[in-house]
């Protein structure tokens, strides 16, 4: 049985719980709240065999923990992964896995000395229909890339995460980090911001956050456009020299196509099997089963440096 603990009762933490229920041999062992009767509520709710803690020191002392799953706000990403990597816990932090390079290096640092497995959860990156689309990518299907662009937008300005400076809110920490891992996915980690531009709420957070990022010397483009204030359709074009593929919602792949030159439709494939945040789990799992501290699918150098990408892109609103 693989045994998971969580930290913060929150929206994330009851998602991935109904959404691994298909996973088997795994299970819920404790769950981590600020306030005891928070974490006693929410198991009740959503994991009633696991135990409730009243605070999130109290999971370090649990014994045969295969992996915590860090679910709290982005500003607690850091000392809620070195909390658990200092006492030797594999941790599964969410995204953006850290709030800038140097805490997510310092979490890295301390994963490398002590043998921790240690994971973004960039659910992105595992879907299936993501890595056939990098296949086709790599394969030449569609020739040389030149431009992705893409959108991504939920109406949750009345999420308090959402909009707090203090949380680590903002358009781009919480969408923005989609289109960059997408970029970054296809492009490489050799990319500079030429242009952002972005609205802010009063509260300082940007409530939209529209980004170019290029290739230096080849001019290869991601165009990509956020917003927290309204929905959007969520879909990606990556467009090469000989074709084009289309996404139908880079948050959670439902469908890619492949196009010809002409316009033509090659293939198309519709996503199907696990959902996406066990497709992700699973990916932790067979790693840690591996005796792997990183999952090939996103491995600490993306992690690192979407981080400094954010550092950039946040640098230049
Ligand atoms: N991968 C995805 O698809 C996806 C989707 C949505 C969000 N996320 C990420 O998941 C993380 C959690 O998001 P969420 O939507 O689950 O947030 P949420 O509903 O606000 O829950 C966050 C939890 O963190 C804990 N927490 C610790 N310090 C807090 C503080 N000062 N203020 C408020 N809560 C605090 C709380 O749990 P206790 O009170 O129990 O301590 C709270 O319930 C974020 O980093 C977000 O970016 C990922």
């Amino acid at each position: 049985m693989f045994r998971i603990g969580i930290i913060g009762c929150g929206r994330m933490a009851a998602k991935m719980i109904g959404s691994i229920k298909d996973l088997e041999e795994v299970e819920i062992v404790a769950v981590a709240s600020r306030d005891k009767s928070r974490a006693n509520k929410f198991v009740k709710q959503n994991c009633p065999e696991a135990k409730a803690l009243g605070t999130y020191e109290q999971m370090t002392r649990q014994k045969d923990i295969d992996l915590v799953y860090i679910a709290t706000p982005n500003t607690y990403h850091y000392e809620n992964a070195i909390m658990c990597v200092k006492n030797h816990m594999n941790v599964l932090v969410e995204k953006p896995f850290a709030m800038n390079r140097q805490e997510a290096d310092s979490i890295f640092s301390e994963a490398k000395n002590r043998g921790v497995f240690v994971c973004e959860a960039m659910w992105t990156s595992f879907m299936p229909l993501h890595l056939k689309m990098i296949e086709w990518i790599k394969s030449g299907k569609i020739g040389a890339v030149r431009y992705i662009q893409s959108n991504l937008g939920y109406d949750i300005e009345d999420v308090a995460r959402v909009t707090d400076p203090a949380l680590g809110g903002g358009a781009h920490l919480d969408l923005g980090v989609y289109p960059t891992n997408l970029a970054v996915s296809i492009l490489g980690e050799n990319l500079n911001p030429v242009s952002v531009f972005a609205h802010r709420y009063s509260t300082g957070v940007e409530k939209d956050v529209s980004c170019v990022l290029e290739v230096p010397g080849d001019g290869a483009m991601a165009v990509s456009f956020v917003t927290i204030s309204t929905n959007t359709d969520k879909d990606g074009s990556v467009i090469g020299e000989t074709g084009y593929i289309k996404i139908r919602n880079i948050n959670d792949y439902e469908k890619i196509e492949l196009y010809d030159h002409d316009g033509n439709l090659v293939e198309e494939i519709e996503r199907e099997g696990l959902n996406s945040y066990a497709v992700e789990m699973k990916a932790c799992i067979d790693a840690i089963h591996q005796g792997l501290i990183q999952c090939p699918q996103m491995p600490w150098h993306k992690t690192a440096y979407i981080a400094s990408l954010n550092d950039r892109i946040r640098g230049m609103i």
